[in-house]
């Protein structure tokens, strides 16, 4: 796999021609470096005009295989996971890559026992613990299709994920504890079931001691089946296209979309750009910090540490738990080599005494990652300065959902980093930016949506069950390109700097909302008539929600009303999209057919209103000032 770790710019750029002008022996090389059962017919066909972009098709293989068994030989004693539990101590425990073998196989022959086939849709909903990862893998072993859903994610939106892709069966916890609070898992799923006519078995794994309902025709303790399972299992042999998850992200409109990934590609991507963009070594211990049940937690903790060979750690907690030096406290408990962060939870930390960082040893530390929504200069530098002690690279990952991995990174050592920016294209990518006439801007120092021109390995294959719903999403704004969805400037060094989402969709805390989603859960409040979510600039979350509400008669107390809006929010979708600000208007700017004119409702909400811009077109200008002018609780 030499090759493809570069290791200096020279290379990169060398790679990167390479990538451009051949990408099928560039992408054939590298698929090589895995094991497979049967070669594939072509390295790649179909566009992105048509939306039918296939890679290394015939190509039969099993990602497990290339996760674990390809390892046992040489790293069979190597750590793959260390657990870290929400309760802090200092017992390392670690679960070896023969250990983990061993759980994959037994689980995928408990999920076989239970039913499941290749091509069954299996929902996962748990605690960031090592089962979580095992039952991941089971899935893929047997060729059923896991979709995690985030365990902060409420019954309602759990049920709306396993309808949508009619999961049979779901693995569950008890309950889980994150930070000072119970989540009481089983009967959240317990309640979304009765919404759910697919599911016929429950594996629920102990967790913690919450006492739970029991339905003895569905429920089995993932405890008990385990017992009995035999240790060997032969994998599914699995055609490079067919799906390995699907993966439930918020768009613009209407309910999340379930993003569909395959075995070949996402492989290829995630192992690719982990080696790559981390630069891992041997001895290294690499920490990625988000929720599996995000796609980073998929790709980086997951699959990309696997396919390399990689020790990682599972991490149950958060950041402030029991005291905001829990990050730095693991850090060195495993000395940490490679750490993989969000902006939100630098801004968060940061605001703290420095001595939560200074108890610490840090030396451990080569390389900082970042991810999951622009990262301001003053994060930047303070992460630079008083975590990585001014010598340790940091990668600012640029990429999403649907592009399975990372595209848009500095490599550590070898490319110059600059604060906020994600720098340059991994090799395999190719970024474009366009203009508002859908033409694309040449010039090199320039600002326009976020575009892909050729497709890659590790691209979204499809929304489930809506091709529809797919291309007009991706391909249709810039015809012949995938569309992002973002925003970015480009300097004069062809540096490429994220700025943010172009459509209606939130990033708040590095989770991605769908305005719309969270009005229609609003909506059902019995006084809303009609409202209008954008975000607002929060300086540890990076946007908040602010809701516009127009009510049936007099609101006599807005604090509680705020608390009624936000109890719906958390019982439809999750506590994670409460709004930070609801104002109660009298009516919303529209325009001349009838749509919510969002840009005056965001500068209101960021307090900006000095400039409104032109609000000639619109349907009722004077509700522009009624809007400005309102008080938001
Ligand atoms: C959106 C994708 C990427 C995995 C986690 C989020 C924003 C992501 C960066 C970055 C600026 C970023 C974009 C993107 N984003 N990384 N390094 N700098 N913005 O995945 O939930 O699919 O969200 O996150 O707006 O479109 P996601």
């Amino acid at each position: 796999m030499k090759p493809f770790t570069i290791t200096s710019f020279e290379e990169y750029k060398e790679v990167y021609q390479d990538s451009i002008e051949n990408p099928a022996s560039f992408w054939e090389k590298y698929a090589k470096t895995f094991d497979w059962h049967a070669p594939w017919d072509e390295v790649h066909s179909g566009s992105l005009d048509e939306g039918n972009v296939k890679w290394f098709e015939g190509g039969k293989f099993n990602i497990t295989e290339n996760c674990l068994d390809r390892h046992l030989e040489e790293h069979g004693d190597k750590v793959a996971f260390y657990f870290e539990p929400n309760a802090s101590d200092d017992i390392k425990r670690g679960m070896t890559y023969s250990d983990l073998h061993e759980e994959v196989c037994k689980f995928a022959n408990v999920l076989e026992s239970k039913g499941i086939k290749k091509g069954d849709r299996v929902a996962i909903y748990m605690a960031m613990t090592t089962e979580l990862a095992i039952a991941a893998l089971a899935c893929a072993r047997i060729g059923a299709v896991h979709s995690i859903v985030f365990a902060g994610f409420s019954a309602q939106s759990l049920a709306d994920r396993i309808n949508d892709c009619d999961a049979k069966l779901l693995i569950t916890n008890d309950g889980l504890e994150r930070g000072e609070k119970l989540v009481p898992l089983k009967e959240i799923s317990d309640e979304a079931l009765e919404q759910c006519s697919t599911i016929e078995n429950v594996i629920v794994c102990q967790r913690t001691d919450t006492d739970i309902n029991w339905n003895d025709d569905r429920d089995e303790w993932w405890h008990l089946l385990m017992e009995g399972a035999a240790i060997d299992h032969e994998a599914v042999p699995m055609d490079a296209e067919d799906p390995l998850f699907i993966l439930y992200t918020s768009g613009s409109t209407g309910k999340p979309k379930g993003q569909v990934h395959t075995c070949g590609g996402y492989m290829i991507w995630t192992s690719y750009t982990m080696r790559n963009v981390f630069q891992v070594e041997e001895d290294d211990v690499y920490w990625c910090t988000a929720d599996a049940g995000w796609i980073t937690g998929h790709s980086y903790i997951i699959y990309g540490p696997l396919l390399n060979a990689v020790s990682g750690i599972i991490f149950e907690s958060t950041p402030t738990h029991p005291d905001p030096g829990r990050l730095w406290k693991v850090i060195e408990k495993h000395n940490v080599t490679h750490f993989y962060t969000a902006p939100t939870a630098i801004r968060a930390l940061m605001k703290e005494d420095i001595k939560y960082v200074n108890n610490y040893d840090l030396s451990s530390l080569k390389v900082l990652g970042t991810v999951g929504e622009p990262i301001n200069e003053e994060a930047w530098h303070w992460y630079d300065e008083k975590i990585g002690n001014g010598n340790c690279p940091i990668v600012d990952t640029w990429w999403q959902t649907e592009t399975g991995g990372i595209m848009i990174s500095p490599l550590p050592g070898v490319t110059k980093t600059k604060p906020g920016y994600a720098t340059l294209p991994l090799p395999g990518v190719q970024p474009a930016l366009m203009d508002d006439n859908g033409n694309e801007i040449t010039e090199t120092q320039a600002q326009g949506d976020l575009v892909i021109k050729q497709p890659w390995p590790g691209m979204t294959r499809g929304i489930w069950g809506n091709k529809e719903r797919y291309m007009e999403t991706y391909f249709t704004k810039y015809p012949g390109n995938y569309f992002t969805g973002d925003g970015c400037r480009r300097d004069a060094d062809g540096y490429y700097r994220i700025t943010g989402r172009v459509d209606d969709v939130l990033n708040v805390s590095g989770h991605r909302l769908g305005t719309a989603e969270i009005e229609d859960a609003i909506d059902d409040h019995p006084r809303i008539v009609e409202s209008a979510v954008v975000g607002y600039p929060h300086d540890v979350k990076g946007e908040g929600v602010y809701a516009f509400t127009i009510c049936e008669g007099e609101i006599s107390d807005p604090e509680a009303f705020k608390k009624e809006v936000n109890d719906l929010i958390t019982r439809q979708i999750s506590p994670i999209a409460k709004a930070g600000k609801v104002q109660i208007v009298s009516d919303l700017p529209k325009t001349r057919s009838g749509k919510i004119m969002r840009r005056i409702l965001r500068k209101v909400a960021a307090n900006e209103t000095d400039d409104m811009g032109d609000i000639s077109t619109l349907l009722n200008p004077e509700a522009v000032e009624q809007v400005k002018s309102g008080k938001a609780y």
